[in-house]
């Protein structure tokens, strides 16, 4: 495999939630069309590339993570032409588009879940991962039971209403027949259905896939290595028929899921990467309280990016549906000096959609479409100062989801106007990396301090950038440092005798 799509080098992804992005048939709830009418607002800000969270047919139990038809938008979101049109004016933008893939499990009411429920064999008996016995659950893993005539417990994936496709075991149990081998025909359909799925996508225009909960797939997988086999056999289909497709994956462990042959792989806010200690803990290191650390993160990331070498890219985003805003810990000051971090860092940076003008999350929401705790980061899109913030032309009582209410919630018209705002600050960001590509995904990084500043070095061919970052607002001197700063945000930084002095508050960037 090589490293992936050229444009990956300078790619800047957005990420969309259709639902609550623009809603152009005043239904309350956002569309395609809305996407594609927004298309210059995402380019202008400077991002080249998009992943839309899933927008096919549905009952949005989890708000489209319950799959009933891959292969259809949900009429909410409009049409497969208005799909394909999107493709079409991206692509006239020189702008790519991802789908989201979910491939672990569907919803209830799918056809194949459906077929698979009844008790007389069929073709999609062996589609999910079945108990032979309603009695016998399949352990460490929720099930469903009780529904059908079908003797058996449907084991689930996420939600109790989100069977699990079955990809099989890597170690099957011997005294369990239900549990088959990855190489099973059942096992070995489910796998072929999926490629079908991303072959229709790609034939259809697509750029290729962020896949939903990629390191779920095989069973009893304690290493993931069935998993990263299976990867490893669908990275082949794509090299053969589309090698220009480009995947990242919800993994969260580069060292497993670049070697499965995803191109990138994000950083999360579970698992072991210290991600939310950055933004989303009580005492977030971009807070100017400085309480903060980054010590482990950087740690953690290093060690992630020694194993991964040139495999692939380590994506950190700005947020995303599923964790808070990030203004719900930080000010937009603070933000500012997160995204000089967000984007000086190696691999492909992810903007969740609002987070350039630093949307809040709306507390106290009642969840909406299996949100729970997440509802409050999925709120319509604030574009200006009109009715609904100019989402939606319907009654407020129809919006998807309840906008923030405050007087001075940020939109995008009044802060692409200011110099000052945050989203003025991204723009200058994102324009700056894309001048220098020893800033962009595959210019290197040496962390050269971990705590408050935060300085590193990226370096791509003869260029060769020092960014210091101090979010606390204390100053502080960094020796070692001449060249000329290139950059600043926030406040005030000189060199003065091979020593950068920076205020608190101020990210530079030094050309050495
Ligand atoms: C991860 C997705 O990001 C999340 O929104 C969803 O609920 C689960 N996977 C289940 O598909």
């Amino acid at each position: 495999m090589d490293n992936g799509p050229i444009w990956l080098d300078k790619a800047i992804f957005y990420e969309i939630y259709p639902q609550s992005f623009y809603d152009t048939n005043a239904d309350g709830i956002g569309d395609i069309n809305g996407i594609t009418r927004k298309l210059d607002y995402i380019k202008d800000l400077g991002c080249t590339a998009l992943w839309l969270n899933p927008c096919f047919q549905s009952p949005f139990g989890d708000a489209g993570y319950d799959v009933e038809d891959y292969y259809t938008v949900a009429p909410r979101y409009g049409t497969n032409e208005d799909l394909v049109n999107l493709f079409q004016e991206a692509h006239r933008r020189d702008m790519h588009v991802l789908l989201d893939l979910v491939p672990g499990h569907t919803a209830v009411t799918h056809p194949w879940f459906r077929e698979s429920m009844k008790a007389e064999k069929n073709e999609y008996t062996d589609r999910y991962i079945w108990t032979d016995s309603v009695w016998a659950e399949p352990q460490e893993m929720g099930c469903i039971r009780g529904i059908s005539d079908r003797d058996g417990s449907c084991a689930v994936n996420f939600f109790s209403h989100q069977p699990s496709l079955n990809y099989g075991f890597y170690r099957p149990a011997p005294d369990c027949k239900w549990q088959q081998a990855m190489d099973a025909e059942g096992p070995l359909a489910t796998r072929e259905a999926l490629k079908d799925i991303m072959r229709f996508w790609l034939k259809a225009g697509c750029d290729g896939f962020r896949v939903d909960m990629a390191g779920s797939l095989v069973k009893h997988d304690e290493e993931g290595k069935g998993t990263i086999a299976l990867w490893q056999d669908i990275r082949q289909f794509l090299d053969k028929e589309f090698p220009k497709a480009a995947m990242v994956s919800e993994w969260g462990e580069p060292d497993k899921s670049l070697v499965g042959g995803f191109h990138m792989d994000f950083l999360l806010h579970f698992g072991p990467s210290h991600y939310n200690d950055l933004f989303r803990c009580d005492e977030p290191y971009f807070s100017r309280r400085g309480k903060g650390s980054a010590k482990e993160f950087v740690a953690a990331y290093r060690e992630n990016y020694e194993k991964v070498g040139d495999r692939g890219l380590i994506c950190i985003p700005s947020g995303n549906h599923d964790m808070d805003r990030l203004a719900r810990r930080l000010d937009p000051e603070e933000m500012k000096i997160a995204f000089a971090f967000l984007l000086s860092m190696p691999g492909v940076p992810f903007i969740y959609y609002g987070d350039e003008i630093g949307m809040r999350y709306v507390e106290n929401l009642v969840s909406v479409e299996g949100g729970y705790g997440r509802t409050g980061s999925r709120s319509p899109m604030q574009w200006n100062k009109g009715l609904n913030a100019g989402f939606s032309s319907a009654c407020k009582e129809k919006l998807y989801i309840p906008q923030d209410e405050s007087e001075d919630r940020p939109n995008a018209e009044s802060q692409s106007a200011d110099i000052c705002s945050l989203r003025s600050e991204v723009k200058r960001l994102i324009a700056f990396r894309q001048k220098h590509p020893a800033l962009q995904s595959r210019g290197s990084i040496t962390f050269l301090q971990d705590g408050c500043p935060l300085v590193y070095e990226r370096t791509s061919g003869s260029q060769r950038i020092r960014v210091v970052i101090n979010p606390s607002r204390e100053g502080a001197a960094i020796p070692d440092t001449s060249g000329a700063i290139l950059y600043k945000v926030g406040n005030a930084a000189e060199i003065r005798d091979n020593t950068l002095h920076i205020a608190g508050g101020t990210a530079v960037f030094v050309e050495k």
